[in-house]
């Protein structure tokens, strides 16, 4: 009894708080409309609530409750929308390089799902932009989502507690790096990406960029006076613009709206959907996760492991020109820790699928240019091996030509890769089509005409913006 009259106090006390809110509002909005001579609007108002306690007197006196009712979110909102503001400038800003020509948003493109602009396999960055890089570009939506790395993952979500789910997690394509201020690094100082010679350099340019008052007003005046202070702040904001739910995790794709009861899928993505699902034929869904989580959470397309999957080299790749070099993922060379781990040589994470059919250019090699071709390798990569691989010249095949022959064994064997030479492939043409327009569904800004009839049925509000789901 004394908890549900204490919840009621506690109700009566929050719409007091509104009230005066609302009341503030008004207040503070008169002398700004009244003309130009009315002092601007003091926000302060607004922030501390001031008038919360004009209600107290009315109130039977009790026990002060053991948290603020009407907490203060006001500055730490605005703080948060600052930082994405400054954020996303700081991204599409070419001056933040030594070439003056390369921003984070020319590798990562925000309308292909911040992935690469083009088919190339790698981009080209450097003073002079004319040092290529060694992998493709991944997509940055749904990648605040990835755990931090481990290298012994237990799901506990997923009702299998028990298993090690093995190297998981981090962020880029070896999981060397956790958290997005630490990974924003990397690019800012790569002498083959934006190349900037040290952190000081990149300072001195925010200092002399048109946001530079952004950051004072964001850290104090004297932010720039210590350049450590001031890269970390401007890692800050390139963290926290890249977890702005609208830009980097929207779930607004055709098969979101499908799992809230909002839009039916046509018969071909259905049965893509299908094949995608079943153990026995594409078995997609066994790492790249497409149904409702045990908590009800929308699927990310991914279970963030990582994996050897054996794809064939490529030789668009300039650093590929010496035969003795190897991208090995997790075990080297651009990630050190695992370097003696050979059980992990040829290892790189799964990537969340969502906003795939914007990439133009897939895998951590981009040795695959086309949607449909990246599911058909999967159906008869060790079936039909002379479709994906070089041939020699007594007419043996090089399979995994991109790991050396003692990592073949780390190769990934599970469905699909469980057939053979000439059995038959884990899918038909048909349903590799079927797959590629299934994945075609997972691009985020559909707009299905809501009726409200469905809308009622699911339940869901849609001006939410943690996914709709109750
Ligand atoms: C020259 C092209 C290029 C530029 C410029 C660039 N990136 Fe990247 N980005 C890449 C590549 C390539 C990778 C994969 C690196 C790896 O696996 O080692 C990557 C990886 C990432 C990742 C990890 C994604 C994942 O799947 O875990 C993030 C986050 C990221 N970049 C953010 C940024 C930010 C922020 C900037 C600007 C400060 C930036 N990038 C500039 C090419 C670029
Ligand atoms: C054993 C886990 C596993 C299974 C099963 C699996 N994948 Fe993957 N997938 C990965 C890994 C790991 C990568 C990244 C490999 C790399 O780049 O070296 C990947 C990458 C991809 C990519 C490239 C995405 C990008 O951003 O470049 C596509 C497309 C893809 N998978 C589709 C599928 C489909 C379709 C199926 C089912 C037919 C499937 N995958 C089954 C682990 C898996």
């Amino acid at each position: 009894m004394k908890g549900v009259e204490g919840f009621v106090v506690l109700l009566l006390r929050i719409a007091g708080a509104l009230l005066s809110c609302a009341l503030a509002l008004v207040m503070a909005a008169g002398p700004a409309l009244s003309g130009p001579s009315g002092s601007p609007a003091p926000g302060s108002h607004l922030l501390t609530g001031g008038g919360a306690g004009s209600t107290a007197t009315e109130e039977p006196a009790e026990e002060p409750l053991p948290f603020d009712p009407a907490p203060p979110i006001g500055p730490a909102l605005a703080r948060v929308a600052a930082l994405t503001a400054l954020g996303r400038k700081l991204f599409n800003d070419p001056a933040l390089s030594a070439s003056g020509r390369m921003s984070c948003a020319s590798c990562h493109v925000p309308a292909h799902g911040f992935g690469p602009p083009d088919s190339a396999p790698v981009r080209r960055g450097g003073p002079d932009l004319d040092r290529p890089g060694t992998r493709a570009v991944p997509s940055l939506t749904y990648v605040q989502f990835a755990p931090f790395f481990d290298e012994h993952h237990y799901e506990e979500d997923e009702g299998d507690g028990g298993l090690d789910a093995g190297p998981t997690g981090g962020r880029t394509w070896d999981g060397r790096v956790n958290r997005a201020r630490d990974q924003a690094q990397i690019p800012l100082l790569s002498p083959h990406e934006m190349a900037n010679v040290d952190l000081e350099a990149v300072v001195a340019k925010a200092a002399a960029a048109d946001y530079a008052a952004d950051f004072r007003a964001l850290y104090g005046d004297t932010i720039f006076n210590d350049p450590a202070r001031a890269f970390a702040a401007l890692c800050e904001a390139l963290e926290v613009y890249q977890e702005y739910p609208p830009d980097f995790g929207a779930f607004t794709s055709k098969y979101d709206a499908f799992l809230r009861g909002l839009a039916p899928l046509s018969e071909q993505e259905r049965r893509g959907l299908a094949a995608f699902n079943d153990p026995d034929k594409g078995n997609c869904a066994h790492c790249h996760i497409s149904r409702l989580s045990a908590r009800g959470t929308l699927p990310l397309f991914t279970d963030f492991g990582l994996a050897a999957v054996g794809l064939p080299r490529n030789n668009a790749i300039p650093a590929n020109a010496d035969p003795t070099y190897f991208d090995l993922g997790l075990c080297g060379p651009l990630r050190q820790d695992f370097s003696d781990r050979k059980e992990y040589c040829g290892f790189f994470k799964t990537p969340s699928l969502r906003n795939v059919g914007l990439r133009p250019v897939f895998f951590h090699n981009g040795v695959i240019s086309n949607l449909r071709d990246a599911v058909a390798f999967y159906a008869d990569r060790d079936v039909n091996p002379r479709r994906w691989y070089p041939t020699n010249t007594d007419g043996t095949v090089r399979q995994f030509d991109d790991l050396p022959a003692e990592y073949h064994k780390n190769v990934n064997k599970e469905p699909p890769f469980n057939r053979g030479l000439g059995d038959a492939p884990a899918l038909t043409e048909q349903e590799i089509t079927d797959i590629a327009a299934f994945l075609m569904t997972l691009t985020d800004g559909f707009s299905p005409t809501h009726s409200p009839a469905a809308v009622k049925r699911s339940g869901v509000d849609l001006n939410s913006t943690n996914g709709g789901i109750k």
